[in-house]
């Protein structure tokens, strides 16, 4: 029997839509991933757990497990029967990579029970496929901070998917998710099919700085770089107050505040605990909508994908 957590993760991080991703764990010591416990069995068997098991779909063959596991028999042409237990720890439609968590999870465990037939760049693309069914598009700005951990700057070729970049290891990461929920397609859908050559170029210079600013370790260059031309002049008003918010979390000390994913989970960040901690409790008491929301303060979660227990 072997259990494995997938972490939560911040897509875009703000400048980088599609480009950016960045595994997250919080600083109390939480878990914020789903966890898969598998082991071989007569026949398939999935059971759900966790906080969020209630959001499943009731029909096994649409839950995300299912899916990876049916594609993984097809990729493989192989059928080896798994019993799976899926500890659901994330909120569907979050912003917080959450079917991300779930696809690394699962196609890591059973890539592990099958005796490892599938190389880490081809466990990346087929999650990167699975991710595409479900959210309308490929992106890899979740599934790849969630697999390798740290921060994810994703590639436009033929070999190389993603690769590791710097983070600023004093950051701290609020997270907040309202209690509501977003679908990645329909956060995808509402945003244009096509940009100016002005805001192309802006959104350019903006990742280029931010890219390297965290090479050279420049934390401000790095915080002013994080600027969002293409889906937050879209995606604020799917999000309750966004702009308020984000102005009252500057007033604060935020040096940066951004849509997390597609959203409604919104970040900050501070790399002052005191200041992360007046963000957290600000967020707490006027961005939930409800009490099924939370905030948490997190660290860049450097390991990703992981056995535990
Ligand atoms: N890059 C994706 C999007 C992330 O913004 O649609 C989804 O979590």
């Amino acid at each position: 029997m072997i259990k494995i957590y997938a972490p939560a993760s911040i897509g875009n991080v703000g400048v980088g839509f599609d480009i950016l991703g960045a595994a997250i764990t919080p600083i109390n010591g939480d878990l914020l991933g789903d966890c898969i416990t598998i082991k071989r069995s007569e026949k398939f068997q999935l059971f759900n757990k966790g906080a969020f098991s209630n959001q499943l779909p009731e029909n096994h063959k649409q839950n995300i497990a299912w899916k990876c596991w049916s594609k993984f028999c097809n990729v493989v042409k192989k059928n080896i029967p798994v019993s799976i237990l899926l500890e659901k720890n994330l909120p569907i439609g979050s912003g917080l990579g959450s079917s991300a968590c779930s696809v690394v999870a699962t196609l890591v465990a059973i890539n592990e029970i099958f005796n490892s037939p599938l190389n880490s760049k081809e466990l990346l693309l087929l999650m990167g496929e699975v991710e595409g069914e479900i959210s309308g598009s490929i992106h890899y700005d979740n599934v790849a901070p969630s697999y390798f951990g740290g921060l994810q700057l994703i590639l436009e070729d033929t070999h190389i998917i993603s690769q590791t970049i710097p983070n600023f290891k004093n950051w701290l990461w609020i997270v907040a998710w309202p209690g509501i929920k977003l679908s990645t397609a329909e956060a995808r859908k509402i945003l244009p099919k096509k940009y100016t050559k002005d805001v192309c170029v802006k959104n350019s210079r903006y990742l280029a700085g931010f890219i390297h600013a965290s090479y050279t370790q420049q934390s401000d260059l790095a915080a002013r770089s994080m600027k969002d031309f293409i889906a937050e002049p879209y995606r604020s008003k799917l999000l309750p107050n966004f702009f308020e918010n984000k102005k009252q979390v500057k007033k604060l000390g935020a040096i940066s505040c951004g849509i997390s994913g597609s959203g409604p989970t919104i970040f900050a960040i501070s790399d002052n605990i005191k200041i992360a901690k007046k963000i957290s409790l600000w967020l707490e008491q006027n961005y939930l909508q409800n009490k099924t929301g939370f905030v948490y303060i997190c660290y860049i979660d450097t390991k990703g994908v992981r056995k535990i227990g």
